[in-house]
């Protein structure tokens, strides 16, 4: 077996179990692209900086990009012993071009090198992320456009609370992926920090110039503390935090497409493409993806109190315990961008039930506001009409029928202040159409969500785009 790269004060060779407990290769294999890519550029930064001449710095660069070729290609060897992708990559690299290859990791660590390839990785991660919720918010945009006229009843409690807009509905969600957007971008910007240069924790001996190589990367600044370097993860808590709140978000969003397929309210149907069946139950057609994402969630909140606790009380600077910020990361990254384009197929797929949902928006005296809202205009305090409609309701319920089905009698026999018109305010379609405050469910207050929406999309199209 070959030995170390770090052999030399070694007398034994480590137990295999050992080998096996301590790698990370079998899941940071996945951070080669951004590992060779940090490498490229620290080689080219060490030439440029006389620490190895330009000549070594050309046989290590074409080096590792044969090696990038023969990891795309899968003609690359792993080796669990290596430890993890940066010692893969450098024994390979050795093994490649011979002793210049151990010139690579001059003036580095992998404590500084680990940091750099995660944020690199996490950094496109995060604007693939970005791009996906973008179209979520699109898809959400257009579905209301779409269905300006459904009505649905809106809850509180479960309850039926007041008629609402379908599209307002949807435009709710896209406003609260927009603070999901913020977030991404903020967690962006704490990922966007070049490391390197840190060394294992004090800095080095080598005349670097670690702005040129935050340059070549993209990075629009170094960090400034060599210890706080090697040992921050806060960016990756930011990160599954954000991830986290996406997905509060999807499963809410989930839960309510669960009950409306429900065959008691049969609100929506979702595409039999987006639905499973039952092994023993022929009729079944049941919204397991929906559920699946709804469940999946605990598994990323699983993932953010996992890191924490990993964090929690770590002494400066470089732990091996840090090494576990990567499973969940990953997890966490490749649980939410199939939930993200997942949901996104199941809600553009989905067949809407208009008149089913106006039915039940009639239903359960959504429009009792309305009756004492009515009374408040004509100056009866509000209390006071709240308390006149709730003994209206209370008189329909003993009936069994609607506030809409009384009779202009019925009405005076509660306030003499009710007149004809009473009825017009009640339809479903102008209790929702009168709500006309900013932020409201009417159908103009919709539509300038709806405005306010397509310039947040441009907006965030332009970040997504930024370098
Ligand atoms: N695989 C390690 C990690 O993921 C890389 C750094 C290891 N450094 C060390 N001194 N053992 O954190």
């Amino acid at each position: 077996m070959n030995p170390k790269l770090w052999s030399g004060r070694f007398k034994k060779n480590t137990n295999k179990l050992v080998d096996e407990f301590t790698s990370s290769l079998p899941f940071d294999s996945r951070l080669y692209k951004h590992d060779i890519e940090g490498s490229i550029a620290h080689v080219k930064m060490l030439s440029k900086c006389k620490i190895i001449s330009p000549d070594e710095a050309v046989k290590i660069e074409d080096g590792l990009s044969e090696i990038y070729r023969e990891i795309e290609s899968s003609k690359f060897i792993f080796n669990i012993a290596d430890e993890d992708i940066h010692m893969a990559i450098e024994r390979a690299l050795i093994d490649k071009i011979g002793p210049v290859g151990g010139k690579l990791h001059t003036a580095r660590s992998r404590n500084d090198q680990v940091t750099l390839d995660v944020r690199l990785y996490l950094k496109d991660e995060v604007k693939f992320i970005g791009k996906l919720i973008l179209g979520l918010q699109c898809e959400l945009m257009e579905l209301a456009k779409d269905n300006m006229e459904v009505i649905l009843p809106g809850y509180t409690h479960l309850q039926h609370a007041q008629p609402i807009l379908f599209s307002h509905y949807l435009m709710a969600y896209f406003f609260m992926l927009e603070r999901d957007f913020e977030r991404l971008k903020d967690c962006y910007k704490r990922t966007d920090i070049m490391t390197l240069g840190a060394g294992a924790l004090a800095g080095t001996t080598f005349p670097i110039d670690r702005e040129y190589v935050a340059k070549q990367l993209g990075f629009s600044r170094v960090s400034e503390n060599s210890l706080d370097s090697v040992s921050d993860r806060d960016f990756i808590v930011d990160f599954l935090s954000a991830a986290s709140l996406i997905m509060v978000h999807l499963s809410k969003f989930c839960e309510e497409l669960i009950i409306w397929s429900s065959s008691e309210l049969n609100f929506i149907e979702l595409d039999d493409a987006f639905t499973t069946g039952s092994s023993m139950m022929p009729q079944k057609k049941n919204p397991d993806v929906a559920e699946l994402i709804r469940g999946k969630s605990g598994r990323v909140f699983g993932h953010l109190m996992g890191l924490l606790a990993t964090l929690k009380a770590l002494p400066m600077a470089y732990n091996r315990d840090l090494q576990e910020d990567k499973e969940g990361l990953f997890d966490t990254i490749d649980t939410l961008k199939l939930s993200l384009e997942i949901f996104t197929g199941m809600l553009s797929s989905m067949k809407i039930e208009e008149k089913k949902m106006k039915e039940a928006a009639e239903e359960g005296f959504t429009n009792a506001t309305d009756a004492a809202d009515y009374l408040a205009t004509k100056g009866i305090p509000f209390r006071e009409a709240h308390e006149i409609v709730g003994k209206m309701v209370v008189n329909c319920i003993d009936k069994g029928c609607r506030l809409s089905d009384l009779s202009l009698d019925d009405f005076k026999k509660f306030s003499l202040l009710y007149d004809e018109d009473i009825f017009e305010v009640m339809s479903i379609k102008n209790s929702v159409n009168r709500k006309n405050s900013f932020g409201g469910t009417s159908t103009k207050s919709v539509n300038k969500q709806i405005t306010i929406a397509e310039k947040i999309i441009e907006k965030e199209q332009t970040w997504l785009t930024l370098e």
